[in-house]
């Protein structure tokens, strides 16, 4: 399916063979990623990046996406600094910012307010993360560190089984993740997390439907034993009303529980950030030097796959290959 003018709001919307093309362009990308290549195909265009909500990652590499591929960005963050603030509507705004670019990405903490916002613009809207619900961008990166993790570990996405563990009831990465990995064959996939942060029902089900064998875990040492891949999440402390529920010491994954319950050869993947506070027991620090650990890669690999989206949603993805030149500048190399 051609994703030429496309919102892109929920992860739904990527068939396998979009999956395909999209790691394939990503990797002729990637050396224009890693500052050894150029290309100017998106020469002119300009994105809009609206986040009302904290970011690190998804902003900054969707920036660094869209100048990589010669486009200019016009950005702004936090609710304080726009016209929102004296009262204007998402709708209004929506209308005036698509007047001013060619494509828009776009984070807020309530669900619904990108699906406003992409009803009330003429360019296309990326969903950079909409509260608790979804981040396609996230999930479409993870997909393509896999994919190239498994690569290098000669295994395929098929047939595999992967665990996904921690605050799953609102981590929105692990929502589009379930939906990317539904498209694959045969999985196994672990659900692990404490009851009241389980994965919601419909997206097991979905998983279910098209004949993925799912398992529901509230213990880490069993549900990640032998698992191809472990993706681990942070307590998403931030959609909590009141204090956060209890998050015991046994969902800490560390060095001691992956070198007691993983094999030499499983991929421990997390979406970032993971939270360094003593008492969060998110992915712990004593795994940097692990080769298991892909986190960095995982980071690394958001510029071409970004690359690849925009490109994708722009309608030069045909472009890139006859654009590619060298760059002249010096950049060191580097890989997580
Ligand atoms: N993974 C991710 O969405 O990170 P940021 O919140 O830093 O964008």
């Amino acid at each position: 399916m051609s994703l030429t003018g496309k919102h892109i709001l929920s992860s739904d919307l990527f068939t396998r063979d979009d999956l395909e093309r999209l790691f394939e362009l990503a990797d002729v990308l990637t050396p224009v990623a890693r500052g050894r290549k150029v290309t100017r195909v998106l020469e002119g265009a300009v994105m809009a990046s609206l986040f009302f909500e904290a970011s690190t990652r998804t902003r900054l590499s969707c920036e660094s996406a869209f100048l990589r591929l010669g486009g200019g960005v016009t950005t702004t963050t936090g609710v304080e600094l726009l016209s929102i603030a004296k009262g204007e509507s998402l709708a209004d705004t929506s209308r005036v910012v698509s007047g001013y670019c060619d494509l828009v990405v776009m984070r807020h903490p309530d669900e619904a307010a990108v699906h406003e916002f992409a009803d009330a613009t003429h360019v296309p809207v990326v969903n950079g993360g909409n509260g608790a619900g979804e981040h396609p961008t996230q999930a479409l990166l993870d997909m393509f560190t896999m994919h190239r993790e498994f690569h290098r570990l000669g295994r395929d996405i098929d047939g595999a089984r992967i665990a996904m563990v921690g605050d799953l009831r609102h981590g929105r990465t692990v929502h589009s993740l379930i939906k990317l990995l539904s498209r694959y064959d045969k999985l196994t996939l672990v659900c692990v997390s404490p009851d009241s942060l389980g994965m919601p029902a419909p997206l097991l089900e979905l998983a279910a439907s098209r004949g993925h064998h799912v398992e529901v875990s509230d213990r880490p040492e069993a549900g990640l034993r032998d698992a191809d891949l472990v993706y681990a999440t942070r307590l998403q402390t931030e959609r909590f009303a009141d204090l956060p529920v209890p998050y015991s010491d046994e969902f800490r994954i560390d060095r001691a529980l992956v070198d007691r319950v993983c094999r030499p050869d499983t991929v421990i993947m997390h979406p970032l950030p993971r939270d360094s506070r003593p008492a969060a027991n998110d992915l712990g620090t004593d795994l940097n030097t692990d080769p298991r650990l892909a986190i960095f890669r995982q980071t690394d690999a958001g510029i071409p796959i970004r690359m690849a989206l925009f490109a994708s949603v722009l309608g030069v993805a045909d472009a890139i290959r006859p654009s590619l030149r060298p760059a002249t500048w010096y950049r060191p190399d580097f890989t997580g």
